[in-house]
């Protein structure tokens, strides 16, 4: 059998070629590189795609949830209320801002933050709740925003993994106070090479985060915020996503397409599947992920069939050495089994059948 890689850049820019190469020529050509018209034509046409108002486009999605704290506020002596399962982007950045992150644990069947927990880790100092939508599955929003509300809490939609992701209709990053992207390059609209944004329906929020990503001038060369950064999408890597973005929700299409056929072709199999949501244009899979106590070993067994899996994420935040002391072992239950239990098997857009065939049988070959 052929090697099926977890993942194939290479795919992607073969079948885009001649439009991205377009779009790269137009932009060496113009003489123009950084916070352009490029850029503004890609703000203008993610936020209609997000369903948001504005979108500002900052250096990538680690620096787009910074800049969105600093944005609302968020700063020393504060709270951010977050999860501990999706490596280390939320504590990071919310330990930039000089709050403190408070997890919360994950609800077991979608891996994401559970709102039957979330009031109990509600203090004075909470200053802003920042839900994950993680794999592609969007958090329980409407929970969600019933207890923000209640608290009078902005929310912060991690969306690095939901592009076009939505829930009730409502697509990733237009619910909250704001949603952050990343254009990571195996993001479902990726960039070549590193990118962001922030999207909000807020005028206010978006003309602060647009002086906060150019060091907090406004206007150029006069400082009015003392915690900006330098975090720029540049006209490059604009035109690229720009060019990419109308092929976003076929690829998302097919990407549930995938989902749907590996879930059929590994039932019955002792492995908790993914969850197909009722309305399964909701979910992007960015990632599919199937848990087991034998992850170790089916992990091991994939790779020697040439299967590409990769575990998303070994480490849970609050037990990374050095977050010694944000929350006590073993007090988030569900997130850390889970760490030793899920594992990614191979999933984009130009997948074939024969592949997902493929990895399905070595799947059910390892754990027979
Ligand atoms: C859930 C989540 N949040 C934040 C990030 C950070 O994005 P970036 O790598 O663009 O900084 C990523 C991806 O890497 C992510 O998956």
């Amino acid at each position: 059998m052929a090697a099926i890689p977890f993942g194939d850049m290479k795919r992607q820019y073969a079948a885009l070629r001649p439009e991205l190469d377009a779009a790269a020529a137009r932009v060496l050509a113009s003489g123009w590189y950084i916070l352009g018209p490029e850029v503004r034509a890609f703000e203008e046409a993610f936020a209609a795609y997000c369903g948001a108002a504005y979108c500002v486009g900052v250096g990538n999605g680690t620096e787009a949830l910074y800049l969105a704290m600093v944005a609302l506020g968020v700063g020393p002596g504060d709270e951010v209320i977050t999860v501990a399962n999706a490596a280390v982007y939320e504590p990071l950045t919310i330990l930039q801002t000089g709050a403190r992150p408070v997890f919360v644990d994950v609800d077991a069947r979608t891996h994401t933050l559970d709102p039957a927990l979330l009031e109990a880790a509600i203090t004075p100092r909470t200053r802003a709740l920042m839900p994950v939508h993680l794999y592609g599955r969007m958090a329980d929003m409407a929970a969600i925003i019933a207890i923000a509300e209640r608290h009078q809490l902005p929310i912060i939609e991690d969306c690095a993994q939901a592009h076009g992701a939505a829930f009730g209709g409502q697509r990733a990053g237009s619910i909250g106070a704001c949603g952050c992207f990343s254009f990571y390059p195996s993001k479902n609209l990726g960039a070549l090479g590193d990118g962001g944004a922030v999207v909000t329906n807020d005028p206010e929020l978006a003309e602060r985060l647009r002086t906060l990503r150019e060091y907090g001038w406004s206007p150029r060369y006069y400082l009015v915020a003392p915690n900006g950064i330098n975090s720029r999408l540049d006209e490059l890597q604009a035109a690229l996503l720009h060019a990419k973005l109308p092929h976003l929700d076929g690829w998302n299409a097919r990407r549930r397409a995938i989902a749907r056929r590996y879930n059929e072709l590994l039932a019955g199999l002792p492995l908790a599947l993914p969850e197909l949501p009722i309305d399964d244009a909701e979910h992007i899979f960015h990632l599919y992920v199937v848990a087991t106590p034998r992850r170790e070993q089916l992990q091991a067994s994939l790779q020697e069939r040439g299967v590409g899996a990769v575990v998303h994420y070994p480490l849970p935040a609050h037990l990374q050495p050095i977050y010694q002391g944000l929350a006590a072992p073993g007090s988030l239950p569900v997130t850390e089994r889970l760490a030793h239990e899920v594992l990614s098997l191979p999933i984009y857009p130009e997948l074939t059948d024969d592949e997902v065939d493929a990895v399905a049988a070595a799947v059910r070959e390892a754990l027979a």
